[in-house]
């Protein structure tokens, strides 16, 4: 997805989301895009000596919408940079590109812009892509597919490629990396999982604190919260709000220190892309077996069923 900008030089600025970017030539390097001949900023792109294309990231859907309506204050609020030819420029773009206006044809009910490509710009940021009529993001695929399963696995047998494999075994190893810090601060998964809520929210009720099983899947228990402020790592005020002492906070500030180092580990092996699809489809995964919600085609099970009571 791009977002394509232009100025008239006296102070009005156009910009259109749209998805007919193509590259052209490399030598010189060109592109074209072709915008409806309806459109209410094609005065400004006909006549202006330059445009500004932003290749969009993943994570800027609201932008792109918001461009992709007809408007005035399309703008508004944004901080803006100027480029060749006065062009606007859009922070946060995967890429832009600043170019000189070289040609413009006539493509039917659209037209069609070439420009010579003067000033390249480009972040690690996973682009925004447009597939099946929505928003997506696109991810490597071939070579590095097949590297990663290079033995062929028989449909429907327990195999390398069974998600729940792939899924137990990524927790068990990824998880697995804080057990040590666990055992030597003494606490249990379940303990773990109370201090995080509560190190999280801050100061947390324990109505706020039942419901947090939406968010991690994890059922709050009422024995390891009991046995945490007993052990002088939760404190609980005379209203019975819940919050971290200073020996919880430094147990917490340690334990995310150690998750952080994991995911940065894990980010090391993937680029941007990679990381993007990643948390897409484990959102996915998790909205399709989620118990608590009717996308969860699932039985629930121990730990992961909504509280049946609380503190
Ligand atoms: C996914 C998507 C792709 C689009 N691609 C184009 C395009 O390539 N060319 C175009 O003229 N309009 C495209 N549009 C529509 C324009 O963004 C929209 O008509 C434009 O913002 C109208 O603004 P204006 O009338 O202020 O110029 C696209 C819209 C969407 C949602």
């Amino acid at each position: 997805m791009t977002i394509v900008t232009a100025s008239d030089g006296a102070g009005r600025d156009v910009g259109v989301t749209a998805n007919s970017f193509n590259s052209v030539s490399l030598d010189p390097p060109m592109v074209l895009w072709s915008l409806a001949r309806k459109s209410a900023s094609l005065p400004v792109f006909a006549q202006s000596s330059h445009f500004a294309v932003h290749i969009l990231a993943a994570d800027q859907e609201d932008l792109s919408d918001r461009f992709a309506r007809s408007g005035p204050d399309k703008f508004a609020g944004i901080a803006l940079e100027r480029g060749a030819g006065g062009a606007p420029l859009l922070p946060g773009a995967a890429a832009r590109f600043q170019c000189r206006t070289a040609f413009q044809h006539d493509g039917g009910d659209h037209v069609i812009f070439v420009g010579e490509v003067e000033t390249f710009e480009r972040s690690a940021r996973a682009p925004l892509a447009f597939h099946g009529g929505r928003y997506a993001v696109a991810a490597r695929k071939a070579a590095s597919l097949s590297e990663a399963s290079p033995a062929p696995v028989e449909p429907k047998t327990f195999g390398e490629d069974f998600l729940g494999y792939l899924l137990g075994r990524a927790d068990l190893q990824v998880t697995g990396r804080l057990r040590p810090v666990l055992e030597r601060l003494g606490l249990a998964p379940r303990e773990h999982f109370v201090l995080s809520a509560i190190g999280t929210f801050g100061e947390v009720t324990p109505a706020r604190l039942a419901a947090t099983p939406g968010f991690t899947g994890q059922r709050l228990c009422l024995d390891e919260t009991q046995a945490l402020i007993e052990r002088g790592m939760i404190a609980r005020d005379a209203a019975g709000s819940l919050s971290l002492s200073e020996a919880g906070r430094a147990a917490f500030v340690e334990l995310t220190a150690a998750a952080m180092a994991i995911e940065d580990d894990i980010a090391d092996g993937l680029d941007e892309t990679e990381l993007a699809m990643l948390r897409h489809l484990l959102k996915r995964v998790i909205a399709a077996t989620d118990p608590a919600t009717s996308g969860g085609r699932m039985v629930a099970e121990e730990g992961l069923e909504p509280p049946t009571r609380g503190l």
